[in-house]
């Protein structure tokens, strides 16, 4: 391959005129990568992808165990998915929703208040995980100056350690993650802390029966002594992803949402990585039988085809922000492109695909199967822990078993396993010490096999 091209020959649009080695010269000066060290970068340039499986400019093919960053379902180029979006193409691309609508666009929002907890009846859409979080915080915020019984004293949020919410200066503030986090905090606002709720590396002297109780009376204790200022809690139910794939101890998110209703803040679910079924469940909230106040979900909302984000509300949330004109209670936030009718329609037929294709009935014997064969990684002298909760799994690289101390992230020692998986055609993405392992939903047994024998191989070989 010498130059690309994009178009079809009779309708070419853009030539371009690049060989490989300038295409990777100008991604490497001119395209700025994220959370990526950009002096001596050398990333792989995708060319076209099917099903699970991505191609680079060189033809190699990779099977796409991290679901492009975490998003994708159905897997890429899905003919169902592709044909609700040129359907789209052929009524409008864009809709404005400040003021105005689509129908594509009421439907999805009918649609995902009819898959989520019960009461969420309401759903105001952005374009990314990040911006889902800030709407619901911000929300949050503006509920407790307008609601029947006004408390303008909350203003504060309790946000778990370790947390991650996206890259905003607001959801950096609730974030946790010192490698990401720590530098900006000249620019934050204060939150409230509470300790990471992780069933491997437990605190001293706690055991996996008293770990769930040991987090809530931490949590308890911060409620307690601001009782009166806490406006919302803000958490990643039931696995929180950036933080490495960290599982909490059963009954831990329950606790806390019961802490939320005895104290009288509100409850914002997080489900941007975990919701849309990743864990066996369309939402992780499920596990738990939570009922959140607000939800937010993105990446996978669109099958990763597209950026749309939602953050679903209650009536009780709902209901504080109405009223005549002059009284000033509408929620004065709004994004360009939220709820922009192709990247609903890539929604709606995701969500489809979900009972044509039967997602999360088949789950349970690709979980199973993943389960069984990453185990066979757990005596590696490198690996502390093998952790799984739906189709979401994580290794967690250790220096020494017994203490459980992470490998230092500086060594990169995840990043030359993922190194070596590539070399393999497997893209898995490092994350500190951890190799997350997150395929598409729709990975059959044979690429599952091949992913996890990849693994189990790579392993060996470094
Ligand atoms: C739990 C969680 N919240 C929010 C975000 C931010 O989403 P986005 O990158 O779309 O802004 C992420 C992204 O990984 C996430 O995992």
């Amino acid at each position: 391959m010498s130059d690309l091209s994009i178009g079809s020959n009779d309708q070419k649009r853009t030539t371009i005129h690049y060989d490989r080695d300038q295409l990777r010269e100008l991604d490497a000066s001119v395209v700025w990568h994220a959370f990526s060290q950009m002096s001596g970068y050398d990333g792989l340039i995708i060319d076209s992808a099917q099903g699970c499986w991505l191609t680079d400019i060189d033809g190699r093919r990779f099977f796409d165990g991290a679901s492009s960053m975490w998003c994708n379902l159905h897997g890429h180029r899905h003919p169902y998915i592709d044909q609700a979006i040129r359907d789209q193409l052929e009524k409008v691309s864009h809709v404005t929703n400040l003021g105005m609508s689509h129908p594509t666009t009421i439907e999805l929002a009918r649609r995902l208040t009819a898959l989520s907890p019960t009461h969420l009846k309401h759903v105001f859409f952005s374009s990314d995980g990040a911006s889902a979080v800030e709407v619901a915080m911000k929300i949050a915020f503006q509920f407790w100056r307008q609601c029947p019984n006004p408390e303008p004293k909350r203003t504060l949020f309790l946000a778990l350690g370790s947390a991650y919410h996206g890259d905003t200066i607001g959801t950096v503030s609730v974030g946790g993650v010192s490698r990401f986090h720590d530098l900006f905090s000249p620019l934050l606002f204060p939150v409230l802390r509470g300790p990471c709720p992780d069933s491997y590396r437990l605190p001293d002297g706690v055991d996996a029966t008293e770990a769930t109780d040991f987090y809530l009376a931490q949590y308890r204790a911060l409620m307690e002594a601001h009782s009166s200022e806490i406006a919302a809690v803000v958490a990643e139910p039931i696995i929180q992803g950036a933080a490495g794939v960290v599982i909490q101890p059963p009954g831990f998110m329950a606790g806390l949402e019961k802490l939320c209703r005895e104290f009288g803040c509100l409850f914002i679910a997080d489900e941007i990585a975990v919701g849309m079924g990743r864990t066996g469940k369309m939402f992780a909230c499920e596990h738990e039988g939570l009922q959140p106040d607000l939800l937010c979900i993105g990446k996978g909302l669109t099958g990763g085809y597209l950026p749309m984000s939602a953050t679903l509300t209650s009536s009780k949330v709902w209901d504080a922000f109405l009223g005549s004109y002059e009284q000033g209670r509408s929620f004065q936030h709004g994004h360009t492109f939220g709820g922009n009718p192709l990247c609903a329609a890539a929604a709606l037929a995701t969500l489809d695909l979900f009972q044509k294709e039967q997602t999360l009935e088949k789950m349970p014997a690709k979980v199973g199967y993943m389960r069984d064969r990453l185990n066979e990684v757990r005596e590696h002298a490198d690996v502390g822990d093998v952790r799984q909760f739906g189709m979401l799994a994580a290794i967690d690289l250790v220096t020494d078993k017994e203490t459980k101390q992470p490998h230092p992230w500086q060594e990169q020692l995840a990043g030359k396993y993922c190194k070596r998986f590539l070399d393999k055609g497997l893209w898995l993405r490092p994350l500190g010490n951890v190799i997350p392992i997150i395929p598409p939903l729709s990975s059959s047994m044979e690429e599952l096999q091949f992913l996890t024998e990849t693994v189990i191989e790579g392993l060996k070989a470094v």
